[in-house]
């Protein structure tokens, strides 16, 4: 192409942007979130599960568009719709596998991503909301992921559905009543299905696309945090833009890219070559069609709400397992308040939290093993001892973390640990 080509064809798509930016705010937009958004040097790979996040989202709203293109939302039809998007539908295999592998990655993105808020303090002064929102994202995920797990009407589908909303009816007074009106019926049916059917493919995922643009909205407010815990803003140069950090665009989405590459080869590997994943994706139950009268031997629920299932099950009376139950994921939401430490960054932190942080995650691994198990002999005392080290890592954290001996925070970020 000639130079004479080139500029007239600059010079054209500057006329669309100027057209575009006097109607609405684009080029602004795309500074103040990109290409002016300073984020810091030190990034290192915990700070990649943010962007993975929304990959997997974008995939399951895509997939799922199509999946509702085939699947029927009838207690008659739901099974064997499920059946033909696998067996006759064009790519059917694909966007069904790619859709529940899609939400086995979601939770495991997730996970990690606030397993790294924890590890650097970034639910701390000033990111509370960042944190608290991303807490409404995750409660979102847990609702369309419970709702979404009826769908395909299996028998695991079922019985999963029935223990979940019977909890409701260990509330005093209201439960009976209040169960009755979730299911819309006597018993998981049709009319469930509908409903559920109705907040899987709108209501909830409307909500976490609002939440989502809130959480990013919010910490570009603030600014993102960093492996040392130090607030790049407080060094800025003569032109007020951070010393130690880079602009978003094209540095960091540069580096994001290969990493979304890496995440795609291992999620389309988990797609092709192991979509069930030895039933922790897809349930043996499952392939089976919903079924009233038969049980299945162990009801559970999949494998990322297992750590609340097995909090749930410890508790030996129904009205407090389930308060149990909610507390334990409600806990999160308190952690800027619980953490007295002023330092933010596991790397200059005091042992105590170190301590604390590793029990905690070995507790959340192993609940998660236990709530698969059946609940009986050992794996209920297990079940018992591993939710009291849970709950102890939170009620026990004003204390720990107050007298913890940290280290001396650097003042500028460091590149390497
Ligand atoms: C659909 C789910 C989610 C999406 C798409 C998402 C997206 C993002 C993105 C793109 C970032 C910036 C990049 C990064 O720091 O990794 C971020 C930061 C953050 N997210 Fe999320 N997030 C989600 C869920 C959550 C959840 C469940 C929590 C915790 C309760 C959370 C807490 C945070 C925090 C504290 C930060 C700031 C981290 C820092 O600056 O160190 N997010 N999120």
């Amino acid at each position: 192409m000639s130079n004479g080509q080139n500029q007239d064809q600059s010079m054209f798509s500057n006329t669309i942007l100027k057209w575009i930016d006097d109607r609405f705010p684009l080029s602004s937009l795309i500074r103040e979130h990109a290409t002016d958004y300073y984020a810091s040097k030190n990034f290192n790979i915990w700070y990649i599960f943010g962007v993975l996040s929304l990959v997997v989202l974008v995939i399951q709203l895509v997939t799922g568009i199509f999946l509702t293109m085939s699947y029927k939302p009838s207690a008659k039809e739901a099974f064997d719709s499920v059946e033909y998007i696998m067996r006759s539908v064009e790519w059917g295999w694909l966007i069904r596998y790619m859709h529940s592998t899609g939400s086995s990655f979601f939770f495991i993105v997730v996970y990690l991503h606030m397993f790294r808020a924890m590890l650097y303090g970034s639910y701390k002064k000033p990111r509370e909301l960042v944190w608290i929102v991303g807490m409404l994202i995750y409660f979102c995920l847990i609702a369309e992921a419970f709702f979404g797990y009826l769908l395909p009407w299996g028998n695991m589908s079922y019985w999963a559905a029935q223990v979940i909303v019977n909890l409701f009816s260990a509330i005093p007074f209201i439960g009976e009543t209040l169960t009755e009106w979730i299911r819309g019926d006597y018993y998981i049916s049709d009319i469930t299905l509908n409903r559920f059917f109705a907040f899987h493919v709108i209501a909830v995922p409307l909500a976490i696309i609002a939440l989502v643009f809130a959480h990013i909205l919010a910490l570009h407010h603030v600014g993102s945090n960093n492996p040392d815990g130090i607030e790049i803003k407080n060094y800025k140069d003569e032109q007020g833009k951070p010393i130690d950090g880079v602009a978003f665009h094209p540095y960091h989405t540069s580096k994001d890219l290969v990493w979304i590459t890496v995440f795609l080869i291992l999620f389309f590997a988990a797609v092709f070559f192991a979509p069930e994943m030895g039933g922790f994706f897809l349930e043996v139950d499952n392939f089976e069609p919903a079924n009233p009268l038969q049980t299945p031997e162990h009801i559970v629920p999949p494998w990322y709400l297992t750590p609340y299932y097995a909090i749930l099950r410890a508790i030996p009376n129904k009205l407090l397992g389930v308060i149990f139950m909610a507390s334990s994921v409600l806990f999160f939401v308190f952690l800027p308040w619980l953490d007295k430490c002023k330092v933010k960054s596991i790397r200059y932190r005091g042992w105590q939290y170190k301590l604390a942080l590793s029990c905690f995650a070995i507790s959340f691994v192993v609940l998660g093993y236990l709530g698969m198990q059946p609940a009986t002999g050992i794996y209920v005392v297990l079940a018992r001892l591993f939710t009291i080290v849970y709950f102890l890592f939170f009620l026990m954290m004003p204390f720990y973390t107050r007298f913890e001996k940290t280290k001396p925070v650097p003042e500028r970020v460091v590149y390497k640990k």
